[in-house]
């Protein structure tokens, strides 16, 4: 597959407006995506669970106009009218028009809200942008006549690719949202399908360990990132330690393949875990360096490590671009370590906030 592919045939229908929703979750990275080259390509691959709670709906109406000038769209939040939005779904519109041919023929009404509060300081880009390709994805497909679609690219396989491909020039990490339970993104040699340009379903066996696997969302800081996703990705340009880092990432994704086998939950944790700490160690030593861990991300983390020597128990902790910490465990746990949390890690939340998720399936559209 290469780009061109999502270039579409023409269209054989013409519609004067419609509404389509979907429903699509955020994802937590195991191996993390930092660092892009060009068009959103990463610079290594990642792997990451869908989560289920977690998500955003979005609406997308769509009526036809004259002028094809320039794109005309609203953006609402939870029924806000939300400007602050409009120059990154602007800058989303023009990375995908080349493949979305139809976008200034349209005026556009977004109507989106998140399961998760949005000053929670998660990230609503992955489930954000996912639901919003998804939505173009789901116009598009009703510009060709069934015979059409049946007959030309429209299957399951390509819309997804498609919706995946969008969503990644939107925010990469957004293109592992659309499926589950675990998705992987970017280009490595022993994962058959695995494309820079897409994320798929991780497509081997995974042991029983995982089914359900638990992801309590720590609320440590609620507050803007300091330091946007798009700035510290820039910033492993030149950075001292990229290639020795792009090339762990990949050596990490076949240990976790093993890991994923034989459910060697040890394994997992030090993988994990370590992927979690290099992703800020990169921060730490960029040029300019950033910190985005708070104290109270390090005395989580040291209580999880104190809980685990104590008690045996399989959990673990990762982090994404902030100080938040993902608590993850096995389902056979959830109760006595829901009750660690509770008793010695809620403390060192915002508020004594924490959201409860677990590995999801992906996006949903929602007929109306
Ligand atoms: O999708 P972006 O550009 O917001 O980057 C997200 C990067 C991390 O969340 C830190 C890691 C990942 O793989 O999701």
């Amino acid at each position: 597959m290469t780009a061109q592919d999502f270039i579409p045939k023409p269209y054989t229908k013409k519609l004067d407006s419609g509404s389509v929703t979907w429903s699509s979750p955020s994802n937590i990275a195991l191996v993390k995506y930092w660092g892009k080259r060009k068009d959103q390509i990463p610079e290594n691959p990642s792997i990451s669970f869908t989560l289920d709670y977690c998500k955003t709906i979005t609406t997308l109406y769509f009526s036809g106009k004259e002028d094809r000038n320039e794109y005309s769209f609203e953006v609402y939040l939870d029924g806000d009218k939300k400007d602050d939005f409009k120059p990154k779904i602007e800058t989303f519109f023009k990375r995908v028009e080349p493949y979305l041919p139809f976008l200034r023929d349209y005026h556009f009404k977004i109507e989106t809200s998140n399961s998760f509060p949005h000053s929670s300081g998660i990230a609503s880009s992955a489930s954000g942008m996912s639901a919003l390709a998804l939505c173009l994805m789901s116009v598009e497909k009703q510009f060709f006549t069934s015979s059409a679609v049946d007959k030309s690219h429209f299957s399951d396989d390509y819309f997804n690719q498609k919706a995946s491909f969008l969503a990644r020039l939107g925010s990469g990490s957004a293109c592992r949202s659309l499926e589950g339970d675990l998705v992987v993104w970017g280009k490595h040699d022993k994962i058959a399908g695995s494309s820079d340009l897409f994320g798929v379903k991780y497509p081997y066996e995974v042991h029983q360990s995982f089914r359900n696997y638990q992801d309590t969302i720590l609320l440590v800081d609620k507050g803007e990132k300091q330091v946007s996703s798009t700035v510290g990705h820039n910033l492993m340009h030149g950075h001292p330690f990229a290639k020795k880092r792009f090339l762990q990432a990949h050596e990490h994704m076949e240990k976790l393949m093993t890991v994923f086998k034989t459910g060697d939950l040890d394994g997992f944790i030090s993988i994990v875990e370590s992927e979690a700490l290099t992703l800020h160690a990169m921060m730490m030593t960029s040029m300019p360096y950033f910190i985005l861990m708070r104290p109270n991300t390090l005395e989580i983390i040291n209580k999880i490590w104190i809980y685990r020597k104590k008690t045996n128990s399989k959990v673990c902790f990762t982090l994404d671009a902030g100080a938040n910490v993902h608590v993850l465990y096995p389902e056979n746990e959830k109760h006595q370590v829901l009750q660690f949390i509770q008793r010695e890690l809620i403390v060192h939340c915002q508020h004594g906030h924490y959201i409860c998720d677990q590995i999801g399936f992906g996006a949903n559209q929602i007929e109306d």
